[in-house]
């Protein structure tokens, strides 16, 4: 069942109803304000740091779902309701969505009145502005009344939910005119304020939120929106909120707009109040409101917006026989790949927004999804997260974005953390062909007396994991690798430890982890990473080095397929016991996905026929109609060995969820050997058009992905089998939107930026007659034309430049040329 649709031409996702499975939000902001907003304007806004400057408030996991947003309310003689519908949910005559690239539109018409809601905050200004366009469509004069809605979060978001015996005494607001000013603890620390503007004359205003609702209604039946009138109430402590109140008469056709702003403000110390020392300094307030003060100021930003992501969606578009495909490469996948580098892991429905900072590897992973549409911040975001390395090569797991600094109570022995700075650069390398990068200068453990080059942060990482094998040759699984829930040297038994950084006494003596429990993953991530460096190393002549990185590998892979090779897959680890994991040897858990793809793309074993091995295991094993599961069988029971993945019930997150981050790698792997039906098969099994279709089932937004889809044994262990199977949950920042941005455009159409230029290599399903691509790289324009006229998945049969037979796939660049004619005729 579907709640919406696509609009293309507008890229936007249309919502039709307001009761959609789960709330579908967006993204408001590129910068340093950000706003979440639901199908039914619920959501919150804060000033980069979603924990620290929480602007308005929410409330995660709340009954009912979704409370807390920017509302307006109507009573039109008597009939309440909010043109979003949610949270009085009055029955709408009308109601539509529009979620587009940074902006959302809310449309909700009851009784002949049309309101028109558009939310979006503009390039380079610290806040959101509404646009509300009321229109009289009956033959009748209309008279209502109109108010507004914020509720402010005393800024850190955590303490907020939690030191009420604090929080209800310092609550405080100014009212000047049509502005409601936000100034709890300003006179204080803070040297910033936010406030809630509307270019017009009120008729009221409240500020104290038990005034406007009252303390035992809800935001769906607030008391002054019953009353018809504001009460002008001025908030001293307990929770300030910002609403306006207007008196609105409207003649049969007749409309009027208003303009709204949710602003955020810093001030210099020395700046902050008027003379008389205690009223608020609001030139910049003044200034912001002036900015988008008319409706058509409001179009002149809303212009700007949209040229923004016009030109970054430029960067790659496509035309497939499959408008799925272009919608998700061309929209959605990219735009989706920006909020991701924007909000990390920060802020959705499923991260609050408290909770964790900036991951090494997820950071370094997200790089690879948006470098081309933003080279330079990628290029900055890349010294960050090196900034955090140690100098033998570790890294911090996590940093804080607002200090850049390593998170200590994470600590670091992530066994996979250093690898993935090895993509990243590489990947900026080959986009850009800014190969002075690797001469950076960039500190270790953010200390500059210590930096060294980015090459040196390279040689580290690589050797980070030479030096820190087991038994078998293989790397050290340590505290975790790319899967969080593996945790093999933790051996928890008491609640509250936390599986990836409890220290269990057995281990303390060797340095907090087993030596002898092994990733596989890391070994296949080493081997597909490992020849990014070595190339490196050669184009900077470094022969003897490249020689010796390589020989390296070549060992990686030799131990790999001695010790971890399983006869019809790779092995997942050996335990700290020694033992198996990820054996048909083993009970449960027999297969596991992580190291696959990563195997079968670095050619371990490949002549012996590891590549369609595996592959065919997992078609077998692991994939089902809305993906490929992480393991199989679930495991049923708790393995105090293999840590938290086994406390998931099976079928949920790493213990056989559907984990679209890693089915990503599969899709690759499977292009990759040539593949092109299947890799097309599980690609458009978890891609976000493709699940449009059955949103009832799968919840989550239809045009983004999220981390984890229901696998086939959710529910197994409680006769619920099926029940919960192809349900989304964590939409929105995950690497999955990373990995399957590369999985498409550099796997399946092939068009991968290699180091010496554009390399086009498609494997796409047989029955595709080709498709056509324009990229823009390093300054110039590539008009790509494929052609399949023999009906093959892969196989590049020749390649014109403009005109010329070229040999080989990687169209070569010729200084100055402008415009790339390229024909690849596959066969
Ligand atoms: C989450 C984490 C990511 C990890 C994955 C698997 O997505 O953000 O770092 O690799 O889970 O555990
Ligand atoms: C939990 C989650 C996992 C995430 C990890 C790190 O273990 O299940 O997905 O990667 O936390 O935050």
């Amino acid at each position: 069942m579907k709640f919406g649709y696509f609009d293309d031409a507008n890229k936007e996702y249309v919502i039709t109803t307001p009761r959609t499975p789960y709330p579908w939000i967006n993204y408001l902001g590129t910068q340093g304000f950000f706003s979440l907003i639901s199908n039914t304007a619920g959501g919150y806004s804060f000033y980069k740091d979603a924990r620290l400057r929480r602007i308005t408030r929410y409330r995660y996991n709340n009954v009912p779902i979704d409370m807390g947003g920017r509302y307006f309310y109507i009573n039109d003689n008597g009939t309440i309701w909010n043109p979003g519908w949610s949270p009085v949910k009055t029955e709408l005559d009308e109601y539509e969505c529009r979620h587009g690239m940074g902006y959302t539109k809310i449309t909700g018409k009851k009784n002949d009145l049309k309101v028109n809601v558009t939310f979006f905050v503009p390039q380079d200004y610290d806040g959101e502005v509404q646009q509300v366009v009321l229109t009289n469509e009956g033959s009748a004069d209309k008279e209502f009344a109109f108010f507004s809605f914020a509720e402010w979060c005393l800024w850190d978001a955590q303490d907020d939910s939690n030191n009420f015996q604090r929080n209800f005494s310092t609550g405080r607001v100014e009212v000047d005119g049509s502005v409601i000013y936000h100034k709890t603890e300003y006179r204080d620390r803070r040297n910033h304020y936010a406030f809630y503007s509307v270019n017009d004359a009120i008729d009221g205003y409240d500020t104290d939120r038990d005034s406007f609702i009252g303390l035992y209604n809800g935001f769906n039946n607030p008391e002054a929106v019953i009353a018809g009138k504001a009460t002008n109430s001025f908030a001293d402590g307990w929770s300030p909120i910002a609403s306006h109140y207007k008196k609105i008469t409207l003649k049969p056709g007749e409309t009027k707009t208003l303009v709204f702003i949710l602003g955020y403000v810093e001030m210099p110390q020395a700046e902050k109040f008027e003379a008389d020392g205690k009223t608020i300094n609001k030139v910049k307030a003044k200034a912001m409101i002036e900015k988008y003060s008319t409706p058509e100021k409001f179009e002149e930003g809303m212009k700007e917006l949209k040229l923004y992501w016009n030109k970054l969606l430029s960067i790659l578009s496509v035309t497939t026989p499959d408008d799925k495909v272009d919608r998700m490469v061309n929209i959605w996948n990219q735009y989706q790949c920006m909020v991701t580098f924007n909000l990390s892991r920060s802020a959705s429905y499923f991260e609050s927004g408290i909770g964790r900072g900036m991951g090494f590897r997820d950071s370094n992973q997200d790089v690879l999804g948006f470098v081309h549409q933003i080279p330079d911040r990628a290029k900055e975001r890349i010294i960050d997260i090196a900034s955090t390395q140690f100098p033998d090569g570790g890294c911090y797991h996590q940093y804080q974005p607002l200090t850049k600094k390593g998170n200590a109570d994470i600590g670091g022995d992530f066994s996979d953390d250093p690898l993935w700075l090895i993509l990243s650069v590489s990947a900026y390398i080959k986009e850009t062909g800014d190969w002075s990068i690797l001469e950076t200068k960039v500190p270790y453990d953010n200390d500059m007396s210590v930096a060294q080059t980015m090459l040196d942060h390279l040689t580290v990482s690589f050797y980070h994991i030479v030096n820190n094998l087991g038994p078998h040759g293989l790397p050290l699984a340590m505290r975790a690798d790319w899967n969080d829930c593996i945790n093999l040297s933790c051996f928890s038994d008491t609640p509250g430890e936390s599986f990836q950084t409890y220290t269990n006494p057995k281990f303390a003596q060797e340095g907090g982890y087993s030596k002898v429990a092994e990733s596989v993953m890391v070994a296949a991530l080493f081997t597909y990473s490992g020849p990014n460096y070595v190339e490196i190393l050669k184009h900077l002549g470094k022969d003897e080095e490249a020689a010796k990185a390589q020989a390296e590998i070549d060992k990686m892979k030799k131990n790999i397929m001695e010790s971890a090779w399983d006869g019809d897959w790779f092995l997942r680890a050996y335990d700290a016991n020694g033992e198996k994991m990820g054996s048909k040897e083993c009970e449960e858990g027999q297969i596991f996905i992580e190291p696959q793809g990563f195997a079968i793309m670095s050619d371990v074993g490949k002549d012996q026929g590891t590549d369609l091995k595996t592959l065919a295991a997992i078609d077998e094993r692991l994939n089902t109609k809305y993906g490929l599961v992480l393991n199989n069988p679930a495991y049923t029971k708790y393995y105090i060995q293999y840590g938290e993945i086994s406390t998931y019930p099976g079928g949920y997150k790493e213990n056989a969820g559907i984990f679209t981050h890693n089915n990503a790698w599969i899709i690759c792997a499977a292009a990759y050997a040539g593949q092109g039906d299947q890799a097309f098969k599980y690609y458009s099994e978890i891609a976000p058009a493709f699940t449009e279709e059955t949103s009832d089932i799968h919840k989550t937004e239809p045009y983004v992905y999220g981390q984890m889809i229901g696998g086939k044994d959710a529910g197994a262990d409680i006769g619920q089998t099926g029940k919960n199977f192809g349900q989304g949950k964590n939409s929105w920042l995950t690497g999955t939107a990373a990995w399957n941005m590369v999985a498409i455009s550099q796997y399946i159409l092939g068009i991968q930026p290699d180091f010496d230029g554009l390399s086009i290599n498609p494997s796409i399903p047989h029955e595709w007659d080709g498709f056509t691509a324009i990229r823009r790289y390093r300054g110039a324009t590539y008009n790509i034309t494929v052609k399949n006229p023999n009906h093959v998945c892969k196989g590049v049969a020749s390649m014109e430049v403009n005109g010329q037979a070229v040999d080989g796939c990687i169209v070569p660049i010729t200084d100055g040329q402008k415009e790339y004619n390229v024909v690849i005729t596959m066969g």
